[in-house]
């Protein structure tokens, strides 16, 4: 177990850091990428604070500003807009008229020399967002693997589409195509995985877009402005930096976007879309706020219960949008369960992202240790406490986890989404406690069932399959694997993510169709054979 001398030393001093995730230096980003070309900033910057404070001579843990980068203003918002929008040219652009086959190599030369760029992002991963060396590395390796995946996905879907469907005396092909130019906007706890879902697939079915990366983790997109430069047409992607209210509002504003990527919270997405004069020219996906509750039956197992628990609710410091953020915990087996987790958390090593097998790291939103400690003093003053020792120690930017019961539904816990190191235990008699818990939240993506006994699971599966997205049993939630669906209901989300259904989301339907008869045949022929149209053909991608 983390002792109370550990979290108060768990910064570093600047000698202690290995040589290997050491920055170079200050890192001054002037750059941003507009009309294929990187342009310099000299406006006003923003400072990046890192998660990862240093401590001073006096063994004082001191902010550690690691770079800055542009905060633009809505005039080169507009700007990457015009970009895109030229690009795009109504349809009649380069980039959207290109075949699948050669969009496709320009991804495949983009994924060359991101991997180039695998060390310098993990670090500044660890750097900007505090996680772990581990966790950095897959989230790399897990975008560059869904890119490979979407291109796969990509090439099948074309080749089903170079058919023609004959029926009742109209021939017809049908085929996906883009749908305009977008606005793509991450969030920071994954800031290149969960945007990189959203721009790639966008990109490669032949949209135009301006990118504005997260609050946090912006540093990392700079090593990648090169790449997106050389392997993309210019206009055809737009990068930005600044604020996203700021600099996003004035770009929706105009009306110019077709289709609006999103990861992030309902009421920043509520007044985004809002701002656009014809909604309904607007095609939303959105990825947004959870509480996604477990529900631990008395016949659980719950040795097993408790460490997918502790997965699912403290993995990255229980910032993932699918993190388990509340517990109902039977009252038969709460006193077991609690005592099982407990013994889970304390085998959870904190300190630096780079330490060997560090699992909680320092949080990278400044006020966030404070606004943790405000949940937790209304949960105490409502009656419930915090049961693990050093629980909701904070030092500075690091918080360590706080097992808080009983929660009950006075609690600011009960239904804010923490999104940090805290877990809500809630004792339950009547499992319908759990049921209308979720019927009644405002939220509805995942939840997680733990038990044993197929009659109770299956009567839980029916009522929450209607009201959740995902439901997981006898373990944590969770996106992955990415070839399945990710969606939710009410104020989680709005379309639905997999490698396939990006793909459907961010393009639209069209068909070419006419009566099957000589005249017909003759030109289609002729059109297939000529190969003068880059939409009807039959060509199949090997
Ligand atoms: O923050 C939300 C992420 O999509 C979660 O993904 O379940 O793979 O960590 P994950």
């Amino acid at each position: 177990m983390a002792t109370i001398q550990q979290i108060q030393t768990v910064f570093p001093q600047e000698a202690d850091i290995p040589e290997k995730y050491r920055l170079p230096g200050f890192l001054e980003q002037t750059e941003y990428l507009i009309d294929g070309e990187i342009r310099h900033w000299s406006g006003e910057m923003n400072d990046i604070l890192s998660p990862v404070m240093l401590q001073n001579e006096h063994g004082n843990p001191e902010p550690k500003i690691i770079g800055r980068t542009p905060l633009l203003t809505p005039n080169e918002a507009l700007q990457a807009l015009d970009a895109a929008v030229e690009a795009y040219d109504n349809g009649r652009g380069y980039w959207p008229n290109l075949t699948v086959h050669e969009r496709i190599q320009h991804i495949e030369q983009f994924i060359e020399k991101m991997r180039q760029k695998r060390q310098e992002v993990v670090n500044l991963l660890m750097w900007e967002i505090g996680k772990s060396l581990k966790d950095s590395e897959k989230e790399f390796d897990r975008t560059v693997d869904y890119i490979i995946d979407t291109i796969d996905a990509l090439k099948e879907a074309d080749r089903t589409a170079s058919n023609f469907v004959i029926e009742q005396g109209i021939i017809a092909q049908v085929r996906r195509v883009p749908l305009g130019v977008g606005l793509v906007m991450g969030p920071y706890n994954y800031p290149l995985n969960e945007t990189f879902t959203t721009l790639i697939p966008a990109l490669i079915v032949g949209n135009t877009v301006v990118f504005k990366p997260a609050k946090y983790g912006v540093l990392l997109i700079r090593p990648l402005l090169e790449a997106f430069r050389d392997c993309f047409p210019k206009g055809v992607v737009n990068i930005i930096f600044g604020s996203g209210r700021v600099l996003s509002g004035a770009i929706m504003q105009t009306g110019k976007l077709s289709f609006f990527a999103f990861i992030g919270t309902n009421r920043g997405a509520n007044d985004l879309k809002k701002m656009h004069p014809k909604p309904h020219v607007l095609k939303s996906v959105l990825g947004l706020d959870a509480k996604n509750p477990a529900i631990v039956l008395p016949d659980a197992d719950l040795e097993n219960a408790a460490k997918e628990c502790i997965l699912g609710s403290l993995s990255y410091n229980g910032q993932r949008c699918t993190a388990l953020k509340i517990l109902f915990v039977h009252r038969q087996v709460v006193k077991p369960f609690m005592d099982l987790f407990c013994k889970e958390l304390e085998k959870l090593k904190i300190g630096m992202p780079w330490v060997d097998d560090v699992k909680l790291t320092p949080l990278p939103e400044p006020d966030k240790a404070e606004y943790l400690s405000g949940l937790l003093a209304d949960a105490h003053e409502h009656g419930a406490k915090v049961i693990n020792e050093h629980g909701g120690t904070a030092n500075n930017s690091f918080f360590y986890p706080a097992v808080v019961y009983p929660v009950n539904d006075k609690m600011r816990l009960y239904r804010e989404e923490q999104f940090g190191p805290i877990v809500p235990i809630v004792p339950y008699e009547d499992v319908d406690t759990a049921i209308q818990y979720i019927v009644n939240s405002s939220f509805g993506q995942q939840a997680s069932i733990f038990g044993n006994n197929p009659a109770k699971i299956s009567m839980l599966i029916d009522i929450l399959a209607n009201q959740v997205s995902r439901i997981n049993i006898n373990a944590q939630c969770q996106r992955g694997p990415d070839v399945l669906p990710f969606n939710g209901r009410k104020d989680s989300a709005e379309g639905t993510l997999s490698i396939r259904d990006a793909l459907r989301c961010f393009s639209i339907r069209a068909m070419v169709a006419t009566k099957y008869d000589e005249q017909s045949k003759t030109i289609i022929r002729q059109i297939l054979k000529d190969g003068s149209s880059n939409f009807l053909r039959t060509d199949y991608i090997l």
